[in-house]
């Protein structure tokens, strides 16, 4: 008797000796460092979004399913649903190795035997959410070729959307400024003089904001929101999955409809941004005040911080910082910023009841 109250102690706390931090945000941490552009070989408009969507609903499947679960167990099922969602978005062996070392480096901090009862439960939970996105997103789109044609996309040759927003062309955008007209050619002009790399007009702060905005917005955002969140809901699996699950769906999506049907890529072939004015309704709030550093360091340029004191300001200047790097036009970024409003909002508002629409 006294032996086997002993081993339910140390049983016991053994589950309860779980990963001190939040384990959804290591996951996210460890998606932004595999979809990073040197890593995946170089690519300049990595898939950000989209598979950070997928690796979040997976984790966030998981959460629910364990939830009534020690906290240990909860932490092994989201991160063996992180693990199989990322291998199966990087489609291919060459990133197994890196993806495992993700996974094996935070097992001894979770400190669940992975072989125990408990251990198998909260992998099998992991394995069948993983799978379940999966095959959702199976025959999302993103493997069709399309071959780069400067004419506006088709409604077919657009990623679904994640969580039941329904199709792009409902978040359809004004047609840009027609070519020639007043208002292009004043575009051009402002937007040649502001994003020119030797501009003698362009302000030293916007030059810095520019560097700032580099990086994949998607990975910038996740970024803020671990600071503004900090370890909050590291006890709360769920709420934490769900809270990255938003932001993340509504960065897919906003990337995804962004590419508008009207746009003429000949004037502005260049690909999309994201700045999502919405995380106000996920953050719960505009104010905030919070310290964040670039992490993309180009042409001799370091570490660039600010402090963010407002969302609606930090989504202004990430706009911005395209027309001050001379990738946009300023009513591309101001119309982006709309229209990402619109879809942020439209994912929220349907999480609830279709957050498992894959
Ligand atoms: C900037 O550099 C380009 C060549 O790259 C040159 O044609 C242009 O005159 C320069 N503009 C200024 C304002 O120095
Ligand atoms: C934000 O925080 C910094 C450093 O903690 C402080 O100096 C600054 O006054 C704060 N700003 C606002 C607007 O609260
Ligand atoms: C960027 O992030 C990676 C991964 O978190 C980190 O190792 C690296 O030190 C960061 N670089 C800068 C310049 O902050
Ligand atoms: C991503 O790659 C860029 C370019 O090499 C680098 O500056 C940045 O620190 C990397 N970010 C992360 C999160 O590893």
């Amino acid at each position: 008797m006294r032996v086997w109250v002993i081993f339910s102690i140390v049983a016991a706390t053994v589950v309860n000796a779980a990963y001190s931090s939040d384990i959804v945000q290591y996951w996210v941490d460890q998606s932004a460092i595999l979809v990073n552009g040197t890593i995946i070989g170089g690519l300049q408009s990595p898939p950000s979004g989209w598979y950070e969507a997928i690796v979040q609903g997976a984790i966030y499947l998981a959460a629910t399913k364990s939830s009534h679960e020690p906290l240990a167990v909860q932490q092994l099922a989201v991160s063996h649903a992180a693990h199989d969602t990322l291998l199966w978005t990087f489609h291919g062996t060459r990133l197994h190795a890196t993806v495992n070392s993700k996974l094996r480096f935070i097992l001894p901090a979770i400190g669940l035997d992975a072989t125990s009862a408990s251990g198998l439960r909260a992998i099998e939970i992991g394995r069948q959410a993983a799978k379940k996105v999966i095959i959702a997103r199976a025959d999302d789109g993103i493997n069709n070729f399309v071959d780069y044609i400067p004419k506006p996309a088709s409604p077919a040759e657009f990623i679904r959307l994640f969580g039941g927003v329904g199709g792009v062309t409902r978040f359809k955008a004004p047609a840009p400024p027609a070519p020639e007209s007043a208002e292009f050619e004043a575009a051009l002009d402002f937007d040649k003089a502001q994003g020119m790399r030797n501009s003698t007009i362009r302000k030293a702060y916007d030059t810095e904001t520019a560097y700032f905005g580099r990086e994949s917005s998607p990975i910038t955002w996740n970024r803020l929101a671990h600071v503004v969140v900090g370890n909050s809901l590291a006890t709360d699996v769920k709420a934490s999955a769900k809270f990255y699950a938003q932001l993340n769906y509504a960065l897919a999506n906003a990337a995804i409809t962004v590419t508008d049907l009207t746009w003429n890529p000949l004037l502005l072939p260049t690909p999309n941004h994201q700045e999502y004015l919405s995380t106000h309704a996920t953050f719960g709030g505009d104010r905030i005040n919070v310290t964040l550093s670039s992490n993309v360091t180009i042409d001799g340029v370091g570490v660039v911080t600010r402090q963010i004191t407002s969302l609606a300001g930090a989504v202004k200047e990430n706009g911005d910082s395209r027309v001050f790097g001379g990738i946009h036009f300023q009513y591309a970024s101001d119309q982006g910023g709309k229209t990402e409003d619109w879809v942020g909002r439209e994912t929220l508002a349907r999480f609830e009841s279709h957050w498992d629409d894959f």
